[in-house]
């Protein structure tokens, strides 16, 4: 008894030792932990993130936690939300190092159709190399499509805003937008066909950021099945490429590229792999895009000054040309105040709010540790908004960019920042340039509903449509 009792006693010592440093360290790290709190069980605070705009929600939980950073737990991970230009330039110069991309669970089932969810993050490196390689979205390659961008805006100026007395803004710019990024990106331009797409891709828009259960009435509900709906559409339009590229027509869009690439065994792309790649695209530059010229005529439909000085703008390139010579590179840098215009457009209304990573390893930031595998959330209102960088935030003064001025690094960023930024950057200047161009040439409008409420928690929406009074010169 007593023999067992000295042998067992350095054992006790021993694992008293080990418990309490297992204490010591567990509570030290939970202080490390940013401030902030997890919610609820399994939801954890994704309701008051996803109804109610992701601005509010980060913006209130900076006031509580910490202006730099603070935890949460939304869409299923738990997340530190990063804040302010320190926060986006840690962010965004340690991407590929700390960081790496990361969708939300929703967003990966919806574009995943063809693989397993081991790889779920591969194919966003991939197409973001792919969409960069080729170099079908780099300027050199825009210039080429310049031409045929502002033909068909003036098509479908001609078909759906001349003649008329009212028109409703956002459902028109994101048939515009579809009608663009399908020419370019899918080399399809059947009005129908785009017009059956629009309603499948507003589904998806509201389903990226969504509890994934899959049930009727809920909103990753409709967004699968409108993504089914979508692949079920391309797979379509990939065998009618095939088809017609065999006959020898031309390869001018993203997708005949994808669809002659090779891998480096030689092997190509699966069908599937590319439909999912190609709608990956399409929703990545539809909304966003649309949102932009929507925001655009709001903001300008309330300032005659600003409108008038845009007029003047694009009076003077048209001017310059010959009748019905279509926009070329020159004109589209001579529209530097119409840029200002829209920039900051998208400062007050930033077409994507924000994205995730995750962190590859621990890391430390404003004095806290974040360990390996949770997420890290930004968003574009932490800096965009900012008096210190924004004097009078919520006034629209384009003036704030003349001179080019420059802001300090990582604080203005609807475009995001570091080697993530947005590769759709050039393309959607260049389609919003030329859109602005042909309205303001044409029209002046007023808007109808001044009070109208934006509606739509992670996407900005008008909610009746932004109807505007438009009459020409
Ligand atoms: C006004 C229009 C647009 C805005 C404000 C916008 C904004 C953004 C932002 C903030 C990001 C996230 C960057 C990050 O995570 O750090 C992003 C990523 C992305 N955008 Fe855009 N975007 C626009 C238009 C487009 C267009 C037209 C396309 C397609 C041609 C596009 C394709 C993409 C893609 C593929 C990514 C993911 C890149 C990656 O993860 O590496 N975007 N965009
Ligand atoms: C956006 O940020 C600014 C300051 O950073 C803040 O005053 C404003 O309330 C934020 N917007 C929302 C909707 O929270
Ligand atoms: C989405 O819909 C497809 C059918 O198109 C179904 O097989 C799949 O299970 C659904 N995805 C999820 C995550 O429920």
């Amino acid at each position: 008894m007593g023999v067992t009792l000295i042998l067992s006693l350095p054992a006790v010592v021993i694992a008293l030792v080990v418990g309490i440093f297992a204490l010591k360290r567990q509570s030290g790290d939970r202080r490390n932990l940013p401030p902030g709190c997890f919610g609820w069980p399994v939801v954890g605070e994704s309701l008051s993130f996803l109804f109610g705009k992701p601005e509010k929600f980060v913006c209130d939980r900076m006031k509580k936690y910490s202006p730099h950073i603070f935890k949460t737990k939304i869409l299923g991970e738990k997340t530190a939300v990063i804040c302010g230009p320190d926060g986006h330039k840690f962010l965004f110069s340690n991407d590929q190092k700390i960081f790496t991309a990361f969708r939300p669970h929703s967003m990966q089932k919806l574009f995943r159709s063809y693989q397993t969810s081991a790889s779920a993050q591969i194919p966003r490196e991939a197409e973001s190399k792919l969409l960069k390689s080729p170099g079908f979205l780099k300027p050199e390659a825009l210039v080429r499509y310049l031409g045929k961008m502002d033909y068909i805006t003036q098509q479908q100026i001609q078909t759906y805003w001349e003649g008329k007395v009212q028109v409703k803004a956002f459902p028109l710019a994101k048939i515009l937008t579809l009608s663009l990024a399908c020419r370019f990106f899918v080399g399809t331009d059947e009005p129908e066909r785009i017009s059956r797409l629009i309603n499948y891709f507003d589904d998806i828009t509201i389903g990226l950021h969504s509890i994934p259960l899959n049930f009727p009435g809920t909103n990753f509900y409709r967004a699968n099945k409108s993504a089914a709906a979508i692949r079920k559409e391309l797979r379509t339009i990939i065998k009618e490429k095939k088809a017609a590229m065999t006959s020898g027509a031309p390869m001018l869009d993203i997708l005949s590229n994808m669809i002659v690439a090779t891998d480096t065994s030689g092997k190509h792309m699966p069908e599937m792999e590319i439909a999912d790649k190609i709608m990956g695209l399409l929703v990545a530059g539809y909304s966003t895009v649309a949102t932009a010229m929507t925001f655009f005529m709001k903001y300008v439909g309330e300032r005659p000054d600003i409108y008038s000085k845009i007029l003047a703008e694009h009076m003077e390139i048209s001017e310059s040309k010959k009748d019905g010579e279509l926009l070329d590179w020159n004109d589209i840098q001579k529209m530097k105040y119409s840029w200002n215009v829209l920039c900051e457009v998208m400062r007050l209304t930033p077409p994507l709010q924000g994205t995730f990573r995750e962190a590859l390893s621990d890391f430390t930031y404003a004095g806290y540790t974040i360990p390996k595998g949770w997420k890290v959330y930004w968003t574009v209102n932490t800096t965009n908004k900012n008096p210190e960088y924004f004097p009078d935030p919520e006034m629209f003064k384009p003036s704030r960019y003349e001179d080019d001025k420059v802001f300090p690094p990582f604080t203005f960023v609807p475009f995001g920042g570091g080697p993530r930024m947005c590769p759709g950057k050039e393309y959607a200047r260049l389609a919003i340039l030329t859109f602005v161009h042909n309205v303001v040439k044409r029209f002046k409008w007023e808007i109808v509903c001044p009070e109208e409420k934006i509606i739509g928690d992670m996407m900005p929406t008008p909610e009746k449509g932004l109807p505007v009074r438009i009459s020409s010169h």
